[in-house]
């Protein structure tokens, strides 16, 4: 993975990223966000050089092979934050509040939020929904846990709204994910997701508000964009939305890796001279001479 090309030059020391580095990036040079779930993950979004690694809920549908992302629990959540800390990135490491961990009040939602930042070491936390939020969102900016807002299409709405849709077509909505956006923005967020929204409403709102705004599925005029990893890396079993970029199709290179391993063993050219441990060879000849041992044992 060293020599691996990534977007900093080799050898460069990266610096580490802070909220007030990413709130700094608004109208500058575009934020990189991109999911991650495990050690790995995050080791590899980090060597590429990423601003900022979220530890998405998506984990229910790519990871864990849930339905939807309402699956999910605190605990997982917690579990995944922190095998992606321990990674140690320089990116900035968001990890998202599950459904119903930041709905039934403002003090129920600062203790779950401050378990995944002591147990899960994530340095912000993210949660889903508008205006209705602000009240929590207050909370947790009083006690100083950055919090990355998120509107649009909201995965966890998917039984409220009746499914998946592009939000803000109309005049009506896309007013009021304005003044959700609004809201949000003025309750501290230090940066906002826009998912699934017409690239004109998304540039409207990154205009109105102070903080960068992250685009997935929202056009170019954003602050940033985010992917989720196994999308982009065409590592997800599940349905690729129409906003997905794939740069790899690493499903189809592992499963061709494993099958050529397959074939290895089945003709015996798997493992060979160099992949095995050996005896000392006096001990060898000694076990070969042992009456019964009638192998013929390579060394
Ligand atoms: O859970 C997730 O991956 C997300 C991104 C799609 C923004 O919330």
């Amino acid at each position: 993975m060293s020599n691996a090309t990534s977007s900093h030059p080799p050898g460069a020391i990266r610096k580490k990223i802070t909220v007030p580095a990413v709130r700094a990036r608004k109208g500058r040079e575009p934020l990189t966000m991109v999911t991650a779930y495990d050690f790995p993950g995050g080791k590899v979004a980090d060597q590429a050089g990423v601003d900022m690694i979220l530890v998405g809920d998506s984990v229910a549908n790519v990871v864990l092979g849930y339905e939807t992302t309402n699956q999910v629990t605190l605990a997982d959540m917690i579990h995944h934050t922190a095998a992606v800390a321990r990674a140690r990135p320089k990116a900035l490491l968001v990890a998202d509040m599950p459904w119903m961990t930041f709905h039934v009040s403002p003090e129920e939602t600062l203790r779950n939020a401050g378990r995944l930042v002591r147990e899960g070491g994530a340095e912000a936390v993210k949660l889903e929904g508008g205006a209705l939020r602000v009240e929590m969102i207050r909370k947790l900016v009083s006690a100083e846990i950055p919090v990355m807002g998120h509107i649009g299409l909201t995965p966890q709405s998917v039984h409220a709204a009746g499914g998946y849709q592009v939000q803000g077509r109309r005049l009506k909505d896309a007013r009021r994910m304005i003044e959700d956006a609004l809201a949000l923005d003025s309750a501290g967020v230090f940066a906002l997701v826009l998912e699934g929204v017409p690239a004109a409403l998304a540039q409207a709102i990154t205009r109105r508000v102070g903080v960068p705004t992250i685009g997935i599925g929202a056009g170019p005029d954003t602050d940033g964009q985010v992917l989720v990893m196994h999308d982009m890396l065409g590592l997800n079993f599940g349905h690729y939305p129409k906003f997905v970029r794939r740069y790899a199709e690493l499903s189809g290179e592992a499963v061709a890796a494993i099958d050529r391993w397959i074939r290895d063993v089945r003709r015996g050219a798997f493992p060979s001279e160099e992949e095995s441990y050996h005896m000392i060879d006096a001990a060898a000849l000694e076990l070969i001479e042992e009456p019964g041992t009638d192998l013929a044992i390579g060394h």
